[in-house]
């Protein structure tokens, strides 16, 4: 077991690398599958869903070789098996697997997906969009097993613009025969990353970051390939975010500044300063940030992702905030945690309201996902005191040497293990 014990305090100062996005990777290692050959990814970030991810592939068949630790070979010429049912049910993002097994192989089954608990995290516009490319889905014992003789291009419309079922859809119509067109779709970055990377690969998809996604299915991809993943705003986010609520001065790096915009918009609101420049942000803050209401949306929206850490900022702003979480069911888990540092916020359904206080005190707390684990974090840097954050197999799951990265800019933190 492992904490980080953090001594509060300190405004963070330098420069931080981003590395590339999480969500992104864990949608390209599958959709490599789609290819019959051997391709090369790099950028991925060093976290425990790639990891987790590489192991799945690896089981499927996949010969695997790490270059390095952001670089990794996939050789996909033999793919041995369509069914993993034990690591699938530990995370989100295995529903990929469907998708591309699909596509590639006409059948696939997973276990029910995990991850982060945000509320019902169903599938439905997944499975809706495999069955009008003429697949049959089927959901028992804890398992999801799809198949079909041919899967055929069609329209699809999303009732609502999930993220995983745009990317899901697309792996699924990239072989299939004829045109699909998935309209109200999300627009994500990671989904433009995904088109990319099989577009490198010799796919025909048009439209991606619109909200009309074209996809002219083919026979087959090219036999080699290599890509680079999209920085992850979501890292670079979190960082802006620790700037300002700790009334720092952080150059942030390798970031693309056009994903970030409903940020910096926030951070100017709440009377952060950010200038930016090429692949380069600079955010800084000198005074206690002002209140600011929020709402989640998909993008270009302000990102669920960011919810938690912006949450930081306005349990500690002069004057009365609210949060409308509009994405998830379930995402203010982490307010109970900050309340036991002193934040005033109180949360019920999709709404919290902050009651900015001028301090928050060191505390134990827990992180309950991902996010809400980096805004405890944020929540160590600025309280006065020492805090111990807990859980961190869920911060491990999408940030790469988070202690050692908030350490290089100035931060008192470490991983201790008990
Ligand atoms: C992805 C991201 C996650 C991010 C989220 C929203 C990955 C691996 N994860 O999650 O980090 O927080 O986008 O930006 O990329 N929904 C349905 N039926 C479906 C699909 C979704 O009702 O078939 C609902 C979900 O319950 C949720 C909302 O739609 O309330 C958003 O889900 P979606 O956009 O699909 O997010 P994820 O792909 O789960």
């Amino acid at each position: 077991m492992e904490k980080l014990l953090i001594t509060g305090g300190t405004p963070l100062k330098g420069e931080v690398f981003i590395n590339g996005a999480k969500n992104a990777a864990v949608a390209i290692l599958p959709a490599a599958l789609l290819m019959d050959g051997i391709c090369t990814i790099n950028n991925l970030p060093n976290v425990s869903d790639v990891k987790q991810f590489c192991d799945i592939l690896e089981l499927l068949g996949v010969k695997i070789t790490w270059n390095n630790e952001h670089e990794i070979v996939l050789d996909t010429r033999n793919i041995i098996r369509t069914s993993e049912l034990d690591i699938t049910t530990k995370f989100r993002a295995s529903y990929y697997l469907l998708g591309a097994l699909l596509g590639r192989c006409g059948k696939a089954q997973v276990g029910l997906p995990g991850g982060c608990k945000l509320g019902a995290r169903p599938i439905d516009l997944h499975i809706k969009g495999f069955e009008a490319l003429g697949a049959e889905v089927e959901i028992a014992q804890g398992n999801i097993t799809a198949s079909a003789k041919e899967l055929v291009g069609t329209s699809i419309y999303l009732d609502f613009a999930s993220v995983g079922a745009t990317i899901n859809i697309m792996l699924a119509a990239t072989l299939a025969k004829g045109t699909t067109i998935i309209d109200n779709a999300a627009k994500e970055p990671h989904i433009v990353d995904v088109a990319n990377f099989l577009n490198t690969l010799g796919a025909d998809i048009r439209g991606a970051g619109t909200d009309v996604i074209k996809i002219n299915g083919v026979e087959s991809l090219n036999h080699t390939g290599t890509y680079s993943i999209v920085p992850d705003q979501i890292e670079a986010g979190t960082f802006m975010l620790a700037a300002v609520a700790s009334k720092g001065d952080l150059i942030i790096k390798n970031c693309i500044t056009k994903h970030l915009e409903s940020v910096i918009a926030k951070i100017i609101e709440v009377g952060g300063q950010v200038d930016s420049n090429g692949d380069k942000l600079r955010v800084w803050c000198d005074k206690r940030p002002s209140k600011a209401n929020i709402k989640t949306l998909p993008y270009p929206g302000f990102p669920t992702d960011l919810q938690a850490q912006m949450g930081v900022i306005l349990a500690l702003a002069n004057g009365t905030s609210i949060i409308n979480e509009s994405i998830f069911e379930s995402r203010f888990q982490y307010t109970e945690e900050l309340n036991k540092m002193g934040a005033k916020i109180t949360s019920q359904g999709k709404s919290a309201v902050f009651e900015g206080v001028e301090r928050l005190f060191g505390s134990r707390v827990y992180a309950s996902d991902l996010r809400a684990g980096a805004a405890l974090i944020l929540a160590g840097i600025v309280a006065e005191g020492t805090t111990e954050v807990f859980n961190l197999e869920y911060i491990d799951r999408g940030y790469e040497n988070i202690e050692e990265k908030f350490r290089s800019v100035g931060a008192k933190i470490e991983r201790i293990s008990f």
